[in-house]
């Protein structure tokens, strides 16, 4: 195995204004709206951490704010539930040592492109990870944890996919395939949002990359795109040949809650695999869909 530079950062780009969720979202960030009872951004956070993550980089926005609080430590909370004698074990997850959670603002929306290019000076001269928290992704390990294995033997740059219908992949980023050795694709192109007729694959980028540190250089200069954004996708696809540019394909399930539909199967799928609640739900759905 050849030495690599590890994964030590990732990005994560929450600056956006949740506009599906509306009202939810007016006052509530959507990466804190819960599945279950962890936010979305709790899922995504656990697994970059699970995968070795030390240093978390949030790309935030105006009326983000109550995203950095999660992860702060509540003295009031805390102090009370010591005083009931409650367990603080259930905080455990939303504590960071100072400095390893940083935010930086992406002051206009102009897509993800840019958002991830507002986290240049923090990510430096080294290779990173990328989460969409949009994405609830669950599996054993988890996806991100998949990828640093992969990148540990293929190096360069890697994203997560997943294959959907068809008539679905113009919602996505979509891969132009090459050879596939086990769950590891070649990746010869890139396309964002295209029209069903003219898209590669059905193979969608599902929101979990590993890249060079180079790709913010590329999107220094990268146009207007898909939507009239600046697409990471567009900047990645610029990216092929000159560096080894690889897809994994996730063993595990994978939830889209930027939809509500998707939010909604992943509340119902995570609460049924419960221990605690997952009997009683069961019955209740099973009550529900019956009546
Ligand atoms: C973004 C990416 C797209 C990717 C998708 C995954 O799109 O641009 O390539 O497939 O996330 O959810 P968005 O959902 O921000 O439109």
């Amino acid at each position: 195995m050849i030495d690599r530079k590890p994964i030590r950062k990732a990005v994560f780009p929450v600056a956006g204004l949740g506009t599906r969720f509306l009202p939810a979202t007016k006052a509530i960030p959507k990466e804190l709206l819960p599945v279950v009872d962890r936010p979305l951004i709790q899922y995504a956070v656990d697994e970059a951490r699970e995968a070795g993550i030390e240093q978390m980089v949030f790309v935030t926005g105006r009326g983000k704010t109550a995203l950095v609080e999660h992860f702060d430590i509540a003295y009031e909370l805390e102090t009370t539930l010591s005083e009931r004698g409650k367990d603080l074990a259930i905080l455990e997850p939303t504590r960071f040592t100072p400095g390893d959670l940083i935010t930086v603002r992406q002051q206009v929306p102009l897509g993800l492109g840019h958002a991830i290019w507002c986290a240049r000076a923090i990510v430096g001269d080294e290779p990173f990870a990328i989460l969409l928290p949009d994405e609830l992704m669950v599996g054993k390990p988890g996806c991100l944890a998949q990828m640093v294995e992969a990148y540990e033997q293929v190096g360069g740059n890697l994203i997560s996919v997943l294959e959907v219908p068809r008539e679905e992949v113009s919602s996505y980023g979509v891969i132009e395939p090459g050879l596939t050795d086990g769950t590891l694709t070649e990746v010869r192109g890139l396309v964002e949002k295209p029209p069903v007729d003219k898209a590669p694959s059905n193979k969608i980028i599902s929101g979990r990359y590993i890249l060079q540190p180079e790709v913010m250089r590329t999107l220094e200069s990268q146009g207007r795109g898909a939507g009239g954004e600046i697409q990471l996708t567009d900047a990645m696809a610029r990216m092929i040949g000159q560096q080894p540019f690889h897809a994994v394909t996730f063993a595990g399930k994978r939830y889209d809650c930027g939809s509500k539909i998707g939010f909604i199967e992943a509340t119902l799928a995570l609460a049924l695999e419960r221990d605690d609640i997952g009997p009683d739900v069961r019955r209740m759905a099973k009550r529900l869909v019956e009546e």
